[in-house]
C-alpha cells in the first residue's frame, strides 16, 4: 500500500516547542524539574482560569493515568471504600481506583452527551449508602464496608458532561469529584472551562490529544493544596529535612523539563487547534446532514461547548441498508485511513466484569454502534478528499 496514511488523531506541533526545548538544553535543565515546568503550569493555569469561577492551579505530571492515580492517593481510596466511574471510556479512567484496592462501580452515559448519566450516578449513591458504604462526616459504614470516595466523570471526545446536574450531586451527598478531562482541553461547559469543575481534575498529553507533550499529564484544582500534594507525592514525597527522609509512600510521577518544553510551545496554539478540530467536524456534519441513519455527537445545546477532539457518530444498523461500522472501518482500512470504534464500556472488559453496574445499557448501545473519524488538526483538503471519497462510496452519494 502506497497511500501515505491517515491517523485518526496525530501531534501536530506549532514550531516553537524546538526552541524551548533548545533553552532547556542550554541551561542544562534535563531534569524533572526547571524552568519549564513552572512556565507550563503557569500556562495552564492562566488557560483554565480565564473561563473558571476562581483561580485553578496546576501539578505537571508523567500522564493523565498518574493524575488521576495521584488524585485517588489525596483523597485517601483505599481497601473497602469505593469509586463512582463512568463506564464509557478508556481504561486509564478506572485503573487507578484499583492501584489503591479500592471497589469501582460503573454508571451508564446519558443519550445527548455520552457522558455520566446523573439520574443513575444518584441512584447508585443511595443503593451502596444501603450496602453499607459510608460518607466521610455524613454517614458511617457498616457491614465493613468503607466509604463513597469520590466521583468520576468524562467529557467524552471533547464533550462536556452535565457538570451542573453532577456537581449538585457531589454537593447534595458531600462526595468530591474527580473530572477525566483528559480530552477536554479547551472545551466549556456553562461557559466555564472543563477542568474547572471537580474538586480536581486530570488532563492528558499523550500524543493523540488535542495538544501533545508526547507523553504527560497534568493535575489541576481551585484547591491548592491538591496540587501542593500532587507536587510532593510526584517527587517521591520527601520530607522537608537536609538528607532523605520520607514519612510517606511516594511516586516518581513528575513531569521532565524537557517534556514540559514541548508544551509551553503547544499551549500557545491550543485555541487555534480547537477551532481547526471544530471546523473538522463541521465538515463531518456538513457530509452526513441528509443522512438520516447517522447520528452525529452533538452539542445539546448552547451551554455545551466541546473542543470536539475526536468526531463521532452512531450508525443506526435498522435504517443503514445493511452498512455496519465494521464495514466502514475495513473500507478506511484498504484507504490506509485510520478510525476507530467507540471505547468499549468498562463494565464489558474482562478486567471490570464482576463489577456493579448502574444503568440501562445505552453504552453498549453506542459501543457497538459507533465509530470516531480521523479528526486531527493537521488533516489537508488531499486527506479529507479522500475521507469523503470512502464515506461517499460507502453512503452511496454521487
Ligand atoms: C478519558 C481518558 N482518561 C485518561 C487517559 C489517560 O491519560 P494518559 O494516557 O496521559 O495516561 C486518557 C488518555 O490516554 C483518556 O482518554
Amino acid at each position: 500500500m502506497n497511500k501515505q496514511k491517515i491517523w485518526l488523531s496525530s501531534p501536530h506541533m506549532s514550531g516553537d516547542e524546538i526552541n524551548f526545548i533548545n533553552e532547556a538544553f542550554n541551561d542544562n535543565w534535563i531534569a524533572p524539574v526547571g524552568p519549564s515546568v513552572n512556565a507550563f503550569e503557569e500556562d495552564i493555569s492562566a488557560y483554565l482560569t480565564e473561563f473558571s469561577e476562581s483561580k485553578i492551579t496546576t501539578a505537571v505530571l508523567s500522564s493523565g493515568t498518574s493524575a488521576l492515580h495521584l488524585a485517588m492517593v489525596i483523597l485517601g481510596v483505599g481497601p473497602k471504600d469505593v469509586v463512582i466511574v463512568q463506564s464509557f471510556t478508556f481504561c486509564a479512567t478506572a485503573n487507578p481506583v484499583i492501584y489503591q484496592g479500592a471497589e469501582i462501580v460503573f454508571i451508564d452515559s446519558e443519550e445527548e452527551t455520552w457522558n455520566m448519566d446523573p439520574i443513575y450516578l444518584e441512584n447508585s449513591i443511595k443503593d451502596l449508602t444501603k450496602q453499607g458504604y459510608g460518607i466521610a462526616n455524613q454517614i458511617k459504614p457498616q457491614n465493613g464496608k468503607g466509604y463513597i470516595k469520590a466521583i468520576v466523570p468524562v467529557h467524552l471526545y471533547g464533550m462536556p458532561a452535565k457538570m451542573n446536574e453532577i456537581s449538585k450531586i457531589s454537593q447534595t451527598y458531600h462526595i468530591p469529584i474527580i473530572e477525566d478531562a483528559a480530552e477536554s482541553l479547551g472545551s466549556k461547559y456553562g461557559g466555564l472551562s472543563c477542568g474547572s469543575f471537580g474538586d480536581m481534575a486530570i488532563l492528558s498529553f499523550n500524543g493523540n490529544k488535542i495538544i501533545t507533550t508526547s507523553s504527560g499529564g497534568a493535575l489541576v484544582s481551585k484547591n491548592n493544596q491538591y496540587v501542593n500534594s500532587a507536587r510532593f507525592l510526584s517527587t517521591q514525597a520527601r520530607d522537608p529535612a537536609i538528607h532523605y527522609q520520607h514519612s510517606q509512600i511516594g511516586y516518581n510521577y513528575r513531569m521532565s523539563n524537557i517534556i514540559a518544553s514541548i508544551g509551553r510551545g503547544q499551549i500557545q496554539v491550543l485555541d487555534e487547534r480547537v477551532a481547526q478540530r471544530r471546523a473538522n467536524n463541521l465538515r463531518y456534519r456538513e457530509f452526513f446532514k441528509d443522512i438520516a441513519c447517522v447520528k452525529m455527537h452533538s452539542e445539546p445545546n448552547n451551554q455545551f461547548y466541546s473542543n470536539f477532539w475526536l468526531t463521532a457518530f452512531i450508525l443506526d444498523k435498522e435504517n443503514s441498508n445493511n452498512l455496519t461500522i465494521e464495514i466502514i472501518q475495513k473500507e478506511f482500512l484498504k484507504e490506509n485511513i485510520e478510525c476507530r470504534p467507540l471505547w468499549k464500556p468498562l463494565h464489558l472488559q474482562p478486567i471490570y466484569r464482576n463489577k456493579q453496574f448502574y444503568g440501562s445499557g445505552i453504552c453498549e448501545r453506542f459501543f457497538g454502534n459507533g465509530l470516531c473519524l480521523p479528526s486531527g488538526s493537521n488533516l489537508t483538503d488531499s486527506d479529507f478528499d479522500r475521507i469523503f471519497e470512502v464515506l461517499s462510496r460507502l453512503f452511496k452519494i454521487m
